[in-house]
């Protein structure tokens, strides 16, 4: 497997082309950023971290018969997965809320919610990323009614399978942000990363931050977040 011309190079991410056709190479960056690029660090180990915690969710719900776009590791920095048209339309999850939905709501972080809520945002970091309907997906064509349907199934079987598997792990699963591609074979999977720079993970019985917003709210202990979600997820497997 050779590592070719850089095909995007994003704020955590560097995507590489392949030797091999329909599959490319993901570089996982010590880059952290937030609040579209404004705030601005490099973290050690954060890229080797992310790299490794994104493949154990990804195999877990590959084993759990949703499809992904992971194939394997290729060391503690690099994944090799399969070639996505990514929809540039982001998808939330919110099991409890926070962020940006307890400021838009007026409602206090950590309540939590009687059903889980789904967010489209378009993907756009000159927009800000801003919320969108499915209305506006539809007449905007980002993705087409099929497309979504499936999305929609996916994002909650994926839900229903990270929660009770965290909470196992002493991990609340707050919120996170999927994305998804059409595959040349596979139709839409999900793409992307499961990482903390993408999810709100909080402790269950302390409360504490496990996650970006540690970057986000300068709470320190960033990296240490990172490393004790993923010897949480490692210490469950055996
Ligand atoms: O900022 P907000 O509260 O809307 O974020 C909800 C969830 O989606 C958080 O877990 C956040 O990390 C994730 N997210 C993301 N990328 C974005 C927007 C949100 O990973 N562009």
């Amino acid at each position: 497997m050779e590592k070719a011309g850089v095909l995007y190079e994003g704020k955590a991410k560097k995507i590489f082309e392949t030797s091999e056709p329909g599959y490319l190479w993901v570089e996982f960056k010590d880059d952290t950023t937030a609040f579209d690029g404004l705030k601005k660090e490099l973290l050690d180990d954060k890229g080797a971290l992310n790299n490794q915690i994104s493949s154990i969710f990804l195999e877990l719900l590959a084993a759990n018969g949703i499809a992904t776009h992971y194939e394997r590791l290729l060391d503690d920095k690099n994944m090799l997965v399969k070639r996505l048209h990514i929809i540039p339309v982001e998808v939330i999850v919110r099991n409890i809320v926070a962020g940006s939905m307890s400021k838009r709501l007026g409602v206090p972080e950590g309540t939590r919610l009687k059903q889980p809520v789904i967010e489209y945002c378009l993907k756009s970091d000159e927009l800000h990323d801003p919320m969108i309907n499915l209305h506006h997906i539809y007449a905007l064509e980002l993705a087409s009614e099929e497309e979504m349907k499936s999305i929609q199934e996916q994002t909650y079987l994926i839900n229903d399978v990270l929660v009770p598997y965290l909470e196992g792990r002493g991990i609340a699963l707050v919120d996170f942000k999927l994305e998804f591609g059409r595959h040349s074979q596979e139709g839409v999977i999900l793409g992307d990363e499961i990482t903390p720079d993408s999810c709100r993970f909080w402790d269950i019985s302390s409360g504490e931050k496990m996650d970006k917003d540690r970057f986000r709210r300068d709470l320190g202990g960033v990296t240490e977040a990172y490393r004790e979600i993923l010897k949480r997820l490692k210490e469950g497997e055996s």
